[in-house]
């Protein structure tokens, strides 16, 4: 039987991708998760009791306990999610990100080499590519240029990796992901923040102009592209995972307010008059894009869900887990949240 080892399997994506695996395939799932502010074993409540789903909380810097995880369970692929993923934190405090996300990675890999295993899947970002303003969509071979601490982290993690397949032949694939959204989002990012914010009608903070664009793409369409990677990627590969449209931050956001107008039977203006415009994000890139020809010509993988049935689902989603947002915003959460928007505030 396959045995992998997933890190960070109780975050967003990764819990999504560990429920796709017991659901599609008779693999064992080793999830390995240092349970931080972001990671829930509330995310994985449904497989919790799943015999084919082993968990070890730990931390991937931690070679030692790595280590005895692939002696114990010998998993033939590694699918590394465990990162510190979060801008603002990256820009508050960046030791975190280098610890866990450049780090954490190398541990993985030494420990992955000495053990000889056949498949390294590295999950990344398209922000290592940077801004792409006045760009075309970026290719898997473009330059790196990383803005932020965390965007850098990740660049770096990238390229250790890369110099692992070339010095010493070992099998890696790396995949660059847009923008993720979805149920069991960590209410910081923007999607989930803005629904539960117009929830207690609180203000919405749009960062600069609101123009900036992304491209947003449902969280069960990325971890089937994670997985057709893993499969049947090519080794030595970068795979560039995306929807190929973008959107405005204040589209999506008038467009959050208007589905929770529909949704709750109210005036959407009640939501839209909540927004307000903040000091914008040190570093901010305007746009992000990504050239996903590669992954439909070689993996026969696009995108499915459409930005409007995806939201519309993830709307729902949160109204009816209001619970699970409150449980995951503790009071630690509150502190870094102040921190944040205090700083933001316009003076005028
Ligand atoms: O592009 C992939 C990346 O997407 C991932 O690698 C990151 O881990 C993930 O956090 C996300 O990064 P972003 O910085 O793009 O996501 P975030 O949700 O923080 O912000 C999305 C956009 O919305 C960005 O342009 C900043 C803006 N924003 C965000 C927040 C939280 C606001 O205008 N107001 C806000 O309060």
């Amino acid at each position: 039987m396959t045995t992998i080892l997933v890190t960070g399997g109780c975050g967003f994506i990764a819990s999504h991708f560990i429920r796709l695996i017991l659901s599609q395939t008779n693999w064992r799932v080793i999830n390995l998760d240092a349970i931080t502010y972001a990671g829930n074993m509330e995310n994985l409540e449904d497989v919790l009791s799943n015999p084919n789903h082993v968990f070890y909380r730990g931390d991937i810097t931690d070679s030692k306990y790595v280590s005895t995880i692939f002696e114990t369970e010998k998993p033939s692929s590694v699918v590394n999610f465990a990162a510190e993923s979060h801008v603002d934190r990256s820009i508050i405090d960046s030791s975190p990100f280098l610890k866990t996300n450049i780090l954490g990675t190398h541990v993985l890999l030494e420990v992955a080499r000495q053990k000889q295993t056949s498949r390294f899947l590295q999950v990344s970002t398209d922000e290592v590519y940077g801004d792409a303003e006045g760009k075309a969509p970026r290719r898997e071979d473009d330059l790196l240029k990383p803005s932020s601490p965390y965007a850098s982290s990740k660049a770096s993690a990238d390229l250790l990796c890369l110099s692992y397949h070339r010095t010493y032949g070992m099998p890696i694939i790396i995949v660059r992901s847009a923008n993720n959204y979805g149920p069991f989002q960590f209410p910081e990012k923007l999607i989930p923040l803005m629904i539960r914010k117009a929830l207690t009608n609180s203000s919405l903070p749009v960062y600069g102009d609101g123009l900036q664009q992304r491209d947003w793409l449902y969280v069960k369409d990325n971890v089937s592209a994670i997985l057709s990677a893993l499969q049947s990627g090519h080794i030595g590969s970068i795979y560039n995972i995306g929807t190929g449209i973008d959107r405005t931050n204040l589209d999506v956001i008038n467009t959050i307010c208007d589905l929770l107008a529909e949704e709750q039977g109210e005036d959407t203006e009640k939501f839209r008059s909540l927004i307000e415009f903040t000091a914008d994000r040190p570093g901010h890139d305007r746009r992000y894009a990504l050239d996903t020809e590669r992954i439909k010509t070689e993996l026969g993988w696009s995108a499915q869900v459409s930005f409007d049935v995806g939201l519309k689902d993830t709307i729902r989603w949160y109204l009816n887990n209001q619970s699970w947002i409150e449980s995951v915003t503790s009071g630690k959460y509150t502190t870094y949240y102040e921190d944040v928007y205090a700083g933001l505030k316009q003076d005028s």
